[in-house]
């Protein structure tokens, strides 16, 4: 089982997006496809159509059940969809109240990985998607997984949403005594702008080989994709950020096969 954390700690940058073009690329090919949704917006687990709100078990559920969580438990959180190959472990709100509830107990961060442990057998790749903050849920998901995948908006302010990120990585490297690979993603270029271009070479510049030597492509196809509730390969396989993605995917499964 290979385990990606999707993150960064700036909002907005195409982590979601990211996250589902992958998965959706992996389940095309007959994998087994597990996305976790930890961001208590919940916007992976709405596009797959699951209301967050009527749900009776979630995300929430494991990680509040502790280190000691039982299969039982994880699999009855674990919703499929209609897409072949696909299951959501969903969000809800209450993912926002962990925090405040166990931040201060101990092996709390290691939640999700003994959970994942639990589902070894059941699945070949899981997708984490985590919100951009630094707390318990994003050390659960980098405590879960070997390689981080940083979507980078390529724009001079998304630049330092990076730094922030590394340093978060820099800190749980000390605590957690992990070492992640990180996989650097420019997102959202507009081969129009200089903008785009100058954010990309500096972003080049400072974290070398890091840096995917590719690029994801604005594509408005991406949006409709998410309107229509359907992975962006299903939406539209030839749609150029779909190209992209399935470029980047290479790599990946490259850098960690199964
Ligand atoms: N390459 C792209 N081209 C055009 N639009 C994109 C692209 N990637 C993402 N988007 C759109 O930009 C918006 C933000 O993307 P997304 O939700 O993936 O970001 P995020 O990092 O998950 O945001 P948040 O921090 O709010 O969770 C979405 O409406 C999405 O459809
Ligand atoms: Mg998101």
């Amino acid at each position: 089982m290979v385990i990606w954390t999707i993150a960064n700690q700036k909002g907005g940058v195409g982590k979601t997006t990211t996250t589902v073009s992958l998965g959706g690329l992996l389940a095309e090919r007959g994998h087994r496809v597990l996305f976790i949704d930890l961001d208590p917006h919940a916007s992976l687990t709405y596009y797959f159509g699951i209301d967050s709100e009527e749900l009776e078990q979630s995300a929430f559920d494991i990680l509040l059940a502790g280190p000691d969580v039982d299969r039982e438990t994880v699999q009855g959180a674990i919703q499929h969809t209609k897409f072949d190959n696909i299951d959501v472990l969903p969000a809800t709100m209450a993912l926002a109240t962990l925090d405040r509830k166990l931040g201060g107990k101990s092996g709390m961060g290691l939640v999700l990985r003994r959970a994942l442990r639990k589902l070894r057998m059941d699945y070949d790749y899981v997708l984490i998607d985590v919100p951009p903050v630094l707390g318990v849920l994003m050390v659960n998901a980098l405590a879960a997984c070997r390689r981080v995948i940083v979507p980078v908006q390529c724009e001079t302010l998304a630049l330092k949403g990076l730094d922030r990120m590394l340093q978060t990585l820099d800190l749980v490297k000390v605590s957690l005594r992990q070492d992640h690979q990180v996989t650097i993603v420019p997102t959202m270029y507009d081969k129009r702008t200089k903008a785009s271009l100058d954010a990309y070479r500096q972003l080049a510049k400072q974290h070398g080989n890091k840096v995917w030597s590719g690029m994801i492509p604005i594509d408005t196809k991406f949006r409709d994709a998410s309107a229509a509730q359907t992975p962006p390969s299903m939406y539209m396989a030839k749609a150029r950020g779909v190209i992209a993605y399935t470029q980047l995917l290479t790599l990946l499964m490259q850098k960690d096969p199964l």
